[in-house]
């Protein structure tokens, strides 16, 4: 998402924790030979390169080649793709999702109402995961794709955008948030959604979900429409996500603060979480009081969760699991420790915040399904200290231990889930430049994050340089990677290194140039591995800070591949003016890739004016009367064969 807390025009902070900063950093640095680089307010390319160097004999499977022709920047209002691929539009905004209910069409004036929007695709596609059909089948040409809708531009959602303002229009900015799960059949070469499908489903901001976990009635999430604190309305700013082996979907809250707004006094707790009076100009206070804060302060609270859904039960309720934290939850990514219990690591996007891992208590169960339902309920919570010398730890937020107790303000295990963030400043975890998604590498189980940027770091006061997050004035970002011990996801201790840079090459400023072995980007967020291992990133550079010297080579957001082994890194798409590119899915066969293009032709503003609603892009149905649609590509080679390959 491009928002405030992208936006360098925005300096607040909500982590003033005094956790260690670059002081503390550079006195232990500069103290072993392995940082020997490091100095000032940036750490040497050379270092970096032997950082890379030492890493890749520690990290990194067998080459596996990238066999496509790399694609130049672009800044034209199309989508580009490597000769011999086909890229298809396919579900954009506004198209039926096919529900057994209705199959309302799409006015290209966005003339639909709240109750036709709850039955057609939501704005702002972001994550996205395909599930075979039928459950437990590999089938590669018949499925189910679960799909954000992060958020909205609600200058866009309707004919006078926000000039009017009504319950209305609240329910229809609703209705467009949330998920939407479709059933999808290849015909041929081309995808199609089926409709009418039995799975066909829209789960919006106003969808009854239910919270489990700890933090399940208590107190906190208590409200005057639920006193019992156990079953939330709704999901919103839903951005990555994750699929776990038992065929349910994982859907992330991210910027939740920003839809709550009003005149009361803010406890300390919301303004760790960016909670602000003024809120980000939803306007949802005005006609639905459960996002107005003077009248229930206990609302923010039952968002900033990840929420489990059954693709293959449309009547089945959603659920958010406590166990796995609050924060400003970016992706769920799964995998399966030594011994079979769930790991399950999440990233906490905003400047200075944390990345932390959930591992279950009890296995998972591969001959039930059922067995598996409420396997998220129960474990243990974790955030990643990244020590100065490459060496790591996981920090168990267990209420008792690590200073997490009543005196401290934990009196127990739901406040620690509730209050995710605090917990994390108490036990010293390292502020990270912005965390977005988290990607298991499928041989060698090493994991790597992007994160996406950080213009604030060393600024005013703000936590300076470390080698984790080695750059001042980060505005490309980095990717780190580490590997558990003994190769075990549910480990607690670590090594980790930086595999890249983002940059670009010919910057004047050296400090910018990074270390990219191949094509230049900016900006990394989307993040996943393909069943051969090529490592697929995308994008999102805010629209509001791709300006000036910055980004005057590195044109419209992008999806490359890299090949760890190597670290050649190669341009495979680019996106559309303003959009931001996001969501990756394969399906089993590796022949088809599902990605979403958001938000194409946003406005600095992020708030289209309605009557211009074409001024920066008119992708994709490039009609005279149209507007800019946030879709679904499913992108294929022309002869078939496998993605990258
Ligand atoms: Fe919604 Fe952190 O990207
Ligand atoms: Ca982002
Ligand atoms: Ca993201």
């Amino acid at each position: 998402m491009s928002n405030p807390s992208d936006a360098s025009d925005d300096g607040a902070c909500s982590n003033l924790s005094d956790n260690p900063t670059f002081g503390d950093v550079l006195r232990a640095a500069i103290s072993r030979r392995r940082f020997m680089g490091f100095a000032g307010g940036v750490m040497s390319l050379s270092a970096f390169a032997s950082l890379t160097a030492c890493a890749a004999s520690r990290t990194a499977p067998a080459p596996v080649g990238l066999g496509f022709a790399s694609v130049p920047p672009s800044s034209a209002d199309t989508l580009v793709v490597p000769p011999g691929y086909r890229a298809q539009v396919f579900y954009r905004w506004g198209d039926p999702i096919g529900s057994t209910a209705g199959v309302p069409e799409f006015r290209a004036d966005a003339s639909n109402s709240a109750a036709e929007q709850a039955l057609q695709a939501g704005m702002h596609h972001d994550a996205i995961e395909y599930f075979p059909l039928p459950l437990g089948a590999r089938s590669a040409g018949r499925g189910l794709l679960a799909i954000n809708h992060e958020y909205t531009d609600d200058g866009l959602l309707s004919p006078d955008g926000m000039k009017t303002w009504s319950a209305e229009k609240v329910a229809k900015s609703q209705a467009a948030h949330g998920v939407s799960v479709i059933e999808v059949e290849l015909a041929g070469s081309e995808w199609r959604v089926v409709r009418p499908s039995r799975y066909a489903r829209r789960i919006t901001a106003a969808t009854p979900i239910a919270l489990s976990g700890p933090a399940a009635g208590s107190p906190w999430l208590r409200t005057s429409a639920d006193p019992s604190g156990r079953e939330a309305l709704g999901t919103i700013n839903n951005c990555a996500g994750g699929r776990t082996p038992w065929g349910t979907y994982l859907t992330c809250e991210e910027n939740f603060n920003g839809y709550f707004a009003g005149e009361a006094k803010l406890a300390p707790e919301l303004g760790r979480y960016g909670i602000r009076n003024a809120g980000w100009g939803y306007r949802w206070h005005e006609f639905d009081r459960r996002f107005d804060l003077a009248r229930e302060p206990n609302e923010p609270n039952r968002f900033g969760w990840v929420v489990e859904i059954d693709p293959y039960d449309a009547q089945s309720q959603p659920v958010k699991r406590t166990a796995l934290g609050r924060v400003k939850h970016e992706s769920a990514t799964v995998t399966l420790a030594a011994d079979g219990r769930v790991v399950i690591y999440t990233g906490d996007d905003e400047r200075f915040e944390y990345i932390y891992k959930f591992v279950s208590r009890d296995r998972y169960d591969a001959s039930a399904r059922a067995k598996n339902r409420d396997l998220l309920d129960h474990g243990t919570l974790y955030v990643a200290r990244f020590n100065p010398d490459g060496t790591g730890e996981w920090i168990a937020l267990v209420q008792g231990t690590n200073g997490l107790t009543a005196p401290n303000g934990f009196p127990d295990q739901a406040t620690v889930c509730v209050f995710t963030r605090r917990a994390g400043d108490l036990v010293g975890a390292t502020k990270m430049d912005r965390p977005e998604w988290i990607a298991v590498e499928p041989t060698t189980k090493a994991v790597y994050c992007t994160l996406t940027n950080n213009a604030n770091r060393g600024k005013d006061g703000q936590a300076g340089v470390d080698p984790a997050n080695p750059r001042a004035a980060n505005v490309y970002g980095h990717v780190i990677r580490w590997r558990e011990a003994a190769g075990d996801s549910a480990a607690t201790r670590f090594d980790w290194d930086l595999f890249v840079l983002a940059g670009d090459k010919q910057h004047p400023d050296p400090a910018k140039r990074g270390n990219v072995k191949g094509d230049d980007f900016g900006c990394p967020d989307g993040l996943q591995f393909d069943a051969r291992g090529v490592l697929w990133i995308q994008t999102d550079a805010a629209t509001s800070a791709m300006r000036g010297e910055d980004w005057t080579r590195l044109g419209n957001n992008q999806m490359l591949a890299a090949d760890v082994a190597t670290g050649e890194i190669r341009r495979f798409l680019t996106g559309p003016r303003n959009c931001e590119i996001t969501g990756i899915a394969f399906t089993p066969d590796g022949r088809t890739l599902f990605v979403n293009i958001q938000h194409p032709g946003e406005s600095p503003s992020e708030r289209s004016d309605p009557a211009n609603p074409q001024q920066f892009s008119s992708w994709p149905d490039n009609r005279a009367d149209g507007r800019p649609r946030s879709a679904t590509l499913a992108i294929r080679r022309e002869d078939g064969g496998v993605i990258g390959a």
